[in-house]
């Protein structure tokens, strides 16, 4: 049906339901279709021609507005946590407060940074922060269709629409769910804005944005882009949901995660670093065109 189902990265464990969602999704038409998709690691490459690729916190740490001292401490911070993140053999309860202490330590320091508004674009242009191959098609196909794309990410909401506006690709169709700096009248950070969303309460986040679902009742239809066992509930906002078709990337720590996220996911890519598979879906849903 889709030939880019039979690529070497794709693994299902029950494609034949991946078939039925797939033409349920077909029948009720584009126009009940909406995509959620987290942003690093998901929209954005894990690494290129071997070095990772920097995530939207990231971004910033590496950057010439952080002092040498903090960039130490911050990559403690990734050093201690990232592992903590991907550990198959933690639960999600029992990574979550970490997650937290994570979030809240990173964001602290960063506060401290005195970070100035204005040299957020020129921190983004001069940083390695990629999207993945595919991107453009990906960006334009969902803006041709006027299919919305909700980016929900507990990266930092500033940077992360300064990469897809500076990749030409922040279309109208566009909304964002993140952390937002918050700055003082003279342009300097002085903490994050609202809630904190980290790894494992986008569930909580989608619930606080109801107005965003409402809007979008009539698309009960939900294709769901991801990296992460916590970007599953990020659809948990949704109105009567009819049908969700969950895509998640695996690239890291595969052996040990693959079967957990083959029991979450209805397809995983393994080490795939486009956006091949998830345009093939979407050209399918819009009937080619
Ligand atoms: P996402 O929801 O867009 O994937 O963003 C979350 C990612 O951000 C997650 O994989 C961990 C990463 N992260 C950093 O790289 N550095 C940090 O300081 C923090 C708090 C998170
Ligand atoms: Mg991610």
């Amino acid at each position: 049906m889709i030939s880019e189902l039979s690529n070497p990265s794709v693994c299902m464990r029950d494609p034949q339901r991946v078939q039925e969602i797939l033409q349920c999704m077909l029948k009720a038409g584009s126009n009940t279709l909406q995509v959620i998709s987290d942003f690093d690691m998901t929209l954005t490459r894990f690494a290129f021609n071997g070095k990772r690729c920097p995530t939207c916190h990231n971004i910033l740490d590496n950057s010439k507005l952080i002092s040498q001292e903090c960039k130490g401490k911050l990559k403690d911070l990734l050093n201690t946590y990232y592992p903590i993140e991907i550990d198959s053999s933690r639960s999600i309860a029992e990574k979550l407060p970490l997650m937290v202490e994570w979030w809240t330590k990173a964001h602290e320091l960063l506060v401290q940074q005195k970070i100035r508004k204005d040299l957020l674009a020129t921190v983004v242009r001069e940083s390695d922060a990629k999207l993945r191959e595919g991107y453009q098609l990906f960006f334009s196909h969902l803006h041709q269709h006027s299919i919305p794309l909700l980016i929900f990410s507990a990266g930092i909401g500033d940077i992360l629409e300064e990469v897809i506006h500076q990749a030409g690709v922040f279309h109208p169709n566009v909304k964002v769910f993140s952390n937002y700096m918050d700055f003082d009248q003279a342009g300097v950070l002085r903490a994050f804005k609202g809630e904190l969303i980290h790894i494992y309460n986008k569930r909580e986040g989608a619930l606080l944005n109801t107005g965003h679902f409402q809007e979008l009742r009539a698309r009960p239809n939900v294709l769901l882009l991801g990296d992460s066992l916590g970007d599953l509930t990020m659809a948990d906002g949704v109105h009567d949901m009819e049908n969700v078709l969950k895509i998640g990337f695996l690239i890291d720590k595969v052996e040990e995660r693959k079967q957990s996220y083959l029991d979450s996911y209805d397809i995983v890519l393994v080490k795939d670093e486009t956006l091949d598979v998830a345009n093939a879906v979407l050209l399918y849903l819009t009937g080619n065109k």
